[in-house]
C-alpha cells in the first residue's frame, strides 16, 4: 500500500496541465437542448441533493512550481492587478451563469466558494459586482456560506472589510509555511510577516476562516513542521487544511524535483499534525481538514457528500443530477478561450452523463474522505443505487481494516484515512 498523497479539492477548479487541455477544442460540448436532462433514463433519484456553486477567477501573481491548478500569470510585462480584465470576465461569468440557469431552476443554493488561481487579485467591487450578479439570478439560502480564497501576496489593510460588506461570509488564507526559506522554495510571493499580518486581519474581519499549510515540504524536518503548526495554532484559526505537498504532472517542480523528506517522516509529520490540531481542539474531519466545532467548510461537505455544484468560469467542474442522470460539465480552461466562448453562450467544453458502472467509485471517493464516512440512506439517494452494488468493496476493505461500519453508517478508520487511495480504488468498476 502507499502513503496517502490526496490532492487538495480546490472546489473542483483544478485538476493537471497548464493552458488548453487536449479535450479543448474551438467547438465545445453540442449544446444540449435543456429538456435532454430531464429525460427518462436508467437511473432514478428520488430527489436532487443540496446545490452549491463554484466560481473559478484563474489569474495569479505568479505560477507556483507545484501547482498544476488552472491558474495563468498574466504576462503583460509591468502589467498590476488593475490590467486584470475584471469587467469582462465578470461578463463572461454573468453569460456563463444565465446559460446555466435552466440546469438548476428552482433549487436553493446553500454554498459559494470563490477559488482560484487567487481570487484576492479581483478588487473588491468586482467581488461585489459578481455577488450581486449571483443573486439577481439565484435562490441563495438566508445562511449561505460564501467562501474567498485570498493570498497572503494581495493583502491591503481594508481589503478584507471590503470583501465582507459585499457578502463574503469566510475567507480562506493560502499560507503553505511560515518559514521565509520554505516560502521561497515553493516560489511563494510573500513572506512570514505578511502571512500573519493576513491572518490577524482575517480572524478580526470574519466569523470563521481557513488556514491552508502544506508540509512534507523542500528540505522541512520534524522541527520545521513544528514551528510552522505552533505558529498557525498561535493564530487559533477556526480551521485548517493541510496537504501533503504532491508533486504533479506539468508542474515546475516535475520537471526539476527537489529533494523532499522521506515517507516515513512525511507520515510522522502527518500524526504530529492531527496530535496537536486535536491538542488545540480542532478535530480531523476529513483527511486534510481540521476544524473547532461549528466551523467546518459547508461547501467542501456538499463535495464530499456527493452534492450537486454548478461550477462557473475558467475551466470550473460541475456535477449536477437530475431524475434519471447525473451531468459532469467542464468549462474551457484558457482564460481568454473561456471569455469569447462564454459570452458566446457556449462556456462548456465537454459534458457526459456519469455511466451507472462508474458512480459506487464516484460516491466513494469522496464519501471515504471523511472521517464520520457516509450513511447508507445516503448511498442510496445520491446515487440512486443499492448497497449491493459496493457490497464486494465493503467487504474487502472491512477484512483489510480500512473501513468500520454499523446498520447506519459506513466509515474509514485511522488506517483507511492513512491509506485513502488504496480504500478508494476497491470501488472501481470492474475491467470491461
Ligand atoms: C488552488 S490553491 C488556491 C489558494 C491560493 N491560490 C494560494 O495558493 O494561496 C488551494 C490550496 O491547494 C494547496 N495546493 C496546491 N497545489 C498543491 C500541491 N501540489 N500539493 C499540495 N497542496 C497543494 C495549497 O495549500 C493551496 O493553498
Ligand atoms: S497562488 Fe495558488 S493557484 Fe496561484 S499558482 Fe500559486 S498555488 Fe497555484
Amino acid at each position: 500500500m502507499s502513503i496517502i498523497r490526496i490532492h487538495p479539492v480546490n472546489a473542483a477548479g483544478g485538476e493537471s496541465g497548464e493552458g488548453t487541455s487536449p479535450s479543448e477544442s474551438l467547438a465545445g460540448a453540442p449544446l444540449r437542448d435543456p429538456q435532454w436532462y430531464h429525460r427518462p433514463g436508467t437511473l432514478r433519484l428520488p430527489a436532487p441533493p443540496p446545490l452549491s456553486v463554484y466560481v473559478h477567477l484563474p489569474w495569479c501573481l505568479k505560477k507556483c512550481p507545484y501547482c498544476d491548478f488552472n491558474s495563468h500569470e498574466f504576462h503583460t510585462a509591468g502589467a498590476t492587478p488593475k490590467d486584470l480584465p475584471e469587467q469582462r470576465y465578470l461578463d463572461a461569468v454573468r453569460a456563463d451563469l444565465e446559460r446555466s440557469l435552466p440546469l438548476v431552476w428552482g433549487r436553493t443554493v446553500h454554498t459559494i466558494f470563490i477559488g482560484g488561481g487567487t481570487p484576492s487579485l479581483f478588487s473588491p467591487q468586482a467581488i461585489d459586482r459578481l455577488l450581486g450578479d449571483m443573486r439577481a439570478r439565484l435562490k441563495l439560502a438566508p445562511d449561505c456560506e460564501i467562501t474567498l480564497e485570498a493570498n497572503p501576496g494581495t493583502f491591503e489593510r481594508n481589503r478584507f472589510r471590503a470583501y465582507r460588506s459585499a457578502g463574503v461570509t469566510r475567507l480562506s488564507v493560502g499560507v503553505q509555511s511560515f518559514n521565509d526559506e520554505h516560502l521561497k522554495a515553493l516560489g511563494r510571493v510573500h513572506d512570514r510577516a505578511q502571512a500573519i499580518a493576513a491572518l490577524e486581519e482575517a480572524a478580526s474581519t470574519f466569523d470563521t476562516f481557513n488556514l491552508d499549510l502544506m508540509y512534507a515540504l523542500p528540505g522541512q524536518t520534524l522541527e520545521g513542521l513544528d514551528a510552522d503548526l505552533s505558529q498557525a495554532l498561535a493564530l487559533a484559526p477556526p480551521h485548517i487544511s493541510v496537504y501533503h505537498l504532491t508533486i504533479e504532472p506539468n508542474t515546475w517542480f516535475a520537471k526539476f524535483p527537489p529533494a523532499l523528506p522521506e515517507d516515513d517522516i512525511a507520515y510522522a509529520m502527518l500524526d504530529r499534525i492531527t496530535e496537536r490540531t486535536s491538542a488545540s481542539g480542532m478535530s480531523r474531519y476529513e483527511v486534510s481538514a481540521y476544524a473547532r466545532e461549528g466551523h467546518r467548510c459547508a461547501h467542501n461537505l456538499n463535495y464530499w457528500q456527493f452534492g450537486d455544484y454548478l461550477g462557473i468560469g475558467a475551466g470550473a467542474h460541475s456535477k449536477l443530477s437530475f431524475a434519471h442522470r447525473i451531468v459532469r460539465q467542464v468549462r474551457f480552461r484558457e482564460p481568454r478561450l473561456y471569455m469569447e466562448n462564454a459570452r458566446a453562450g457556449a462556456a462548456v467544453s465537454q459534458s457526459d452523463e456519469v455511466a451507472l458502472a462508474d458512480l459506487p467509485f464516484e460516491f466513494m471517493l469522496n464519501a471515504l474522505r471523511l472521517k464520520q464516512g457516509f450513511t447508507l440512506p445516503q448511498f442510496s439517494e445520491r446515487t440512486g443505487l443499492a448497497m449491493t452494488s459496493i457490497q464486494r468493496g465493503l467487504e474487502e476493505a472491512e477484512r483489510k481494516g480500512l473501513v468500520a461500519r454499523d446498520l447506519f453508517r459506513v466509515w474509514p478508520t485511522e488506517r483507511g484515512l492513512d491509506f485513502l487511495s488504496d480504500l478508494q480504488s476497491m470501488f472501481l468498476p470492474d475491467e470491461e
